[in-house]
């Protein structure tokens, strides 16, 4: 099915009850906060942002009764009621019987890397996001992204372009084994990828795979949701399971997970490790007590908990979800319409425009993500996300990763189909002026992570170089 063809308005399945005013900067104030900023989005002030649509990452808008649980806080230091709640919902949810809360997503790879990888191994990945690759390479050790060809290809029509390339799979861990391999991991979305789905037939084949070989298998389950909602939609023999049923086969499956609950659990802040080895329990546990707090509250106030015991459950609302995954087709369908280059099929939390389709007269090294981002700041107000080069801060020359994208993610029950049709017209009015926009250039680079703190400056209007007079 293909929803680009009729972007129909999504329904909200929720009224209002709280509403939060909007920032209208004006044109001059966008270009004095671009300037204070070095051309980096993430130092905007949120004062200075019309539509936010950096991160679909905590920005969601929590329930009523998400927000009656925080009210219901225990805040005690040890065996909170609401680390119970929270316990039993993971646990009915995933089935993994050892889970540990953390402050995020990453407190969660933390743990999990630094019992599991060292120095010298090598963990796979259908593909890494930038904080799990950066975990894996702070023990010594090597992310190795193993998504199918068609996952690198912005045109194809592939239902599940998160899929692992088994055939790499296996020869990998035929050829490294499992002194080399502490554990595999597969992202549910990819969200490097676009927000592709995996299937469950691939993640299947991972974990016969996997078990041969005596590797664990660990699911990047923050948007396990989305991808239930995809298998529902496509795989064969799906559509008449819920979202918890899907999401239990493929967690099944599984030796453990890590979690941000900032997206799929519905919550602002929150996340865990999950695992089926008590061994492996006992020293995430130890590492938890060093790096988070203690292990009924991870980092977090015990009232977070009752916040994602409940968003957990929200989560799998087939309403909820349609509503979701309409408003990001909703967006795409505006976009096709007006001939916006996009990677498809859409995926599950945003749209990826397709930067070397949108700015081809850049060259890899004046940055055109980066410049894309900033002109849609500059033109609306529109904060979104470059997810390319900058952001997987690659060694090599810029523009050496296969896929350079803009990610408009859109944020959990926030926005309405007016805002999204807005966010719709400032990309339309960038895209028509297209070949005015100009390249950057990189003025600071942290050595980590670079896409969060690195500046930026234009560079200077390019000047024709005439031929030398023989
Ligand atoms: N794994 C995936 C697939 C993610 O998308 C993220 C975060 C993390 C792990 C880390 O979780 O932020 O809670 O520490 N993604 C955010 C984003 C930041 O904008 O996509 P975290």
């Amino acid at each position: 099915m293909t929803a680009l063809e009729s972007p129909a308005l999504p329904f909200e399945p929720y009224k209002t009850k709280v509403v939060e005013r909007i920032p209208n900067p004006s044109r001059e104030d966008r270009e004095r906060a671009l300037e204070r900023a070095g051309f980096n989005l993430f130092n905007l002030r949120s004062a200075d942002v019309r539509i936010d649509l950096l991160t679909d990452s905590g920005t969601g808008a929590m329930s009523d009764r998400q927000w009656s649980a925080i009210m219901l806080g225990d805040e005690s230091y040890a065996g909170s009621r609401n680390f119970a709640e929270f316990e039993s919902a993971v646990r009915e949810l995933t089935g993994f019987p050892h889970i540990l809360p953390t402050h995020q997503g990453r407190g969660a790879e933390n743990l999990l890397f630094s019992v599991l990888a060292s120095e010298g191994s090598i963990v796979p990945n259908n593909m890494h996001f930038d904080t799990t690759q950066a975990h894996v390479r702070h023990q010594g050790a090597e992310p190795r992204n193993l998504a199918i060809a068609a996952a690198y290809d912005p045109e194809s029509d592939v239902p599940f372009k998160g899929n692992v390339d088994v055939d790499r799979l296996a020869e990998l861990l035929a050829t490294a084994g499992p002194h080399r391999v502490p554990l595999a991991m597969v992202t549910l979305t990819n969200n490097s990828g676009a927000g592709q789905p995996v299937s469950l037939a691939n993640f299947r084949a991972v974990a016969g795979l996997c078990r041969a070989q005596g590797v664990p298998l660990y699911v990047d389950m923050c948007r396990w949701a989305e991808n239930a909602y995809f298998v529902r939609e496509r795989e064969p023999g799906m559509a008449s399971r819920s979202i918890a049923e899907i999401g239990r086969a493929f967690f099944d499956l599984a030796d453990g997970a890590t979690m941000s609950a900032k997206k799929d659990g519905l919550v602002n802040i929150g996340g865990f490790v999950a695992t089926r080895d008590g061994r492996v329990a006992e020293r995430l546990k130890e590492a938890l007590i060093l790096f988070e707090g203690f292990p009924t509250y991870g980092g977090l106030a015990r009232r977070d908990l009752g916040a994602i015991a409940v968003g957990l459950e929200e989560a799998t609302d087939l309403d909820y979800l349609e509503h979701r995954i309409g408003q990001v087709r909703y967006l795409a369908g505006r976009l096709d319409a007006v001939g916006v280059p996009m990677f498809k099929p859409i995926g599950g939390h945003g749209v990826y425009l397709d930067v070397r389709r949108f700015l081809p007269h850049l060259a890899a090294d004046e940055l055109p993500g980066q410049a894309l981002v900033v002109e849609l700041y500059r033109e609306g107000g529109v904060r979104a996300v470059e997810v390319g080069s900058i952001m997987f801060g690659d060694p090599g020359p810029p523009g050496a990763r296969s896929l350079e994208l803009v990610r408009l993610a859109i944020p959990r029950r926030v926005y309405s189909a007016s805002h999204l049709a807005y966010v719709a017209d400032v990309v339309g009015r960038v895209y028509a002026r297209r070949d005015a926009v100009r390249g950057l250039t990189m003025t600071y680079r942290p050595e980590r992570l670079p896409h969060f703190t690195a500046r930026f400056a234009p560079v200077s209007p390019a000047v024709e170089v005439l031929p030398r007079p023989a």
